[in-house]
């Protein structure tokens, strides 16, 4: 067998990742873009001693799930990977992705709840980024990197983005043609646009912000845009000249209009800056957060610390429901956004602390007794110092909310060992379209150890 080689294959279920598996000649292939009992003819792209990975390029025999993908870019980007299956088989794939990474580490919860759905499958995301190249004319694209490359895949419109910003990108696009701008050389190191980002709200105001190299004047920008698109209500610079492949740099300079934008969540107002992190998807937000609490069980009596809090959506959310929450974030934006947040909120119950959870945790345990603790970490979950505090704390309940259910399972199995027991884990989909899929984990101290 060799990569390049194709094969008939039949599909007999899926992997964490929504690709379709499959067994031939003692070798597992992991298939991209087939289903479950479909036969396909695939193409082998990698090679290892017992599994290979292959795309489909024929389907033979196709799945009643089949559906016809919307977008023109789906074979070449790498951004959507469930775009070609309907909508009851991609919860059911997420589902499974949960269901068998909790099994595989061996976590058995009282219950796992089936997936909280999205009454949306497109046009949910209010935060997109992509990153500037050129095309083989020499014209200044923009686009997604293609599947495990660093290839710029061109697009002009995504489906998961409201069509509105799809619009603005295309306007931007022929502006920096027009006044012919630089574009950022990964090689050469030399250009000037990087990326652009874009944010949008629930009343579909955005914010832009170009990513440059180097300090950018151009008053024309700005009013040009704004005129153009009213919903443009602020616009940044962000300074990026690190030769690195990460996409956004430390500094923001501001160019144009409010420099916050504004989001509701839950009835309650918030203010976010462009470093600061927010949900991608707000009706899924809501959901997500609406569990969170259900899982939580509050009481009026009760003190909590909502870990890793961002705008301190989840703090201000829980606070109502509690005697008072502490917030810990390590991004100094994020906490003045939380700050303004909770004062234009009303509310009184809350202390936001600017610092790594790994560290404010440590001060919080020598003065205070927690009933439960919130945690909400990024991809590569938590820091294992925070969870031996936590687990030093005896803090009776955890709410653990993850967009990575791997790096989620190691951490609780760090929880289990350290007397913590697995009650009911929800699945969320707040990522319509690709695998990705946000979990909430509900764990209890075991009685003997309180
Ligand atoms: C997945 S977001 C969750 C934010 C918030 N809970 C929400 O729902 O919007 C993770 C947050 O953790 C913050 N963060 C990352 N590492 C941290 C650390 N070591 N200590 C405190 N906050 C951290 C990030 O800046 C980000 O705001």
């Amino acid at each position: 067998m060799k990569i390049g080689e194709v094969y008939q294959l039949s599909i007999i279920d899926y992997d964490m990742n929504g690709r379709g598996i499959s067994k031939l000649e003692g070798l597992i292939f992991f298939v991209e873009g087939a289903l479950k009992e479909e036969i396909v003819l695939a193409q082998v792209t990698n090679l290892h001693k017992k599994y290979a990975f292959a795309k489909t390029i024929r389907v033979l025999r196709e799945s009643p799930h089949r559906k016809e993908s919307l977008c023109p870019y789906s074979q070449s980007c790498g951004g959507c990977d469930l775009l070609h299956v309907d909508y009851e088989t991609e919860c059911l794939i997420k589902e499974k992705k949960i269901s068998d990474t909790l099994a595989k580490a061996r976590i058995v919860p009282r219950k796992i709840n089936p997936l909280l759905s999205s009454g949306q499958e497109y046009g949910y995301r209010n935060k997109i980024i992509l990153p500037f190249g050129k095309n083989e004319q020499n014209e200044v694209v923009f686009g997604f990197y293609q599947k495990a490359t660093h290839q710029i895949v061109s697009i002009d419109e995504c489906q998961i983005a409201p069509k509105e910003v799809s619009e603005v990108l295309s306007f931007i696009k022929k502006y920096v043609r027009v006044m012919n701008l630089s574009v950022y050389d990964e090689q050469t190191q030399q250009g000037l646009l990087r990326a652009v980002m874009i944010r949008n709200n629930f009343q579909k105001e955005m914010m832009v912000v170009l990513v440059v190299r180097k300090i950018w004047k151009d008053s024309f920008f700005a009013e040009h845009l704004t005129r153009n698109f009213p919903l443009v209500k602020s616009i940044f610079l962000n300074l990026n000249p690190d030769s690195t492949n990460v996409v956004l740099g430390k500094e923001y300079l501001h160019l144009y209009g409010a420099k916050t934008l504004h989001e509701k969540i839950l009835d309650l107002d918030f203010e976010v800056s462009p470093a600061s992190f927010l949900q991608v998807n707000h009706s899924q937000c809501e959901k997500l957060y609406q569990e969170a609490i259900r899982l939580a069980e509050l009481s009026s009596d009760q003190k909590v610390i909502d870990a890793y809090c961002g705008i301190g959506s989840i703090t201000l959310a829980l606070a109502k429901k509690c005697r008072f929450v502490y917030g810990i974030e390590i991004v100094e934006e994020a906490v003045l956004n939380a700050k303004t947040n909770q004062q234009n909120n009303q509310i009184e119950n809350v202390q936001f602390i600017c610092g790594p959870c790994e560290e404010q945790i440590q001060k919080l345990n020598q003065k205070e007794k927690i009933d439960l603790i919130v945690f909400d970490p990024p991809r590569k979950g938590c820091d294992q110092h925070f969870l031996e505090i936590v687990c030093q704390m005896k803090i009776p309940k955890i709410v653990y909310i993850s967009c990575n259910i791997a790096t989620a399972c190691r951490d609780i199995q760090y929880l289990i060992q350290n007397s913590y027991e697995v009650m009911e884990v929800t699945p969320v989909d707040m990522f319509p379209k690709t695998s990705h899929v946000e979990s909430i984990c509900s764990l209890v101290l075991r009685t003997e150890t309180k």
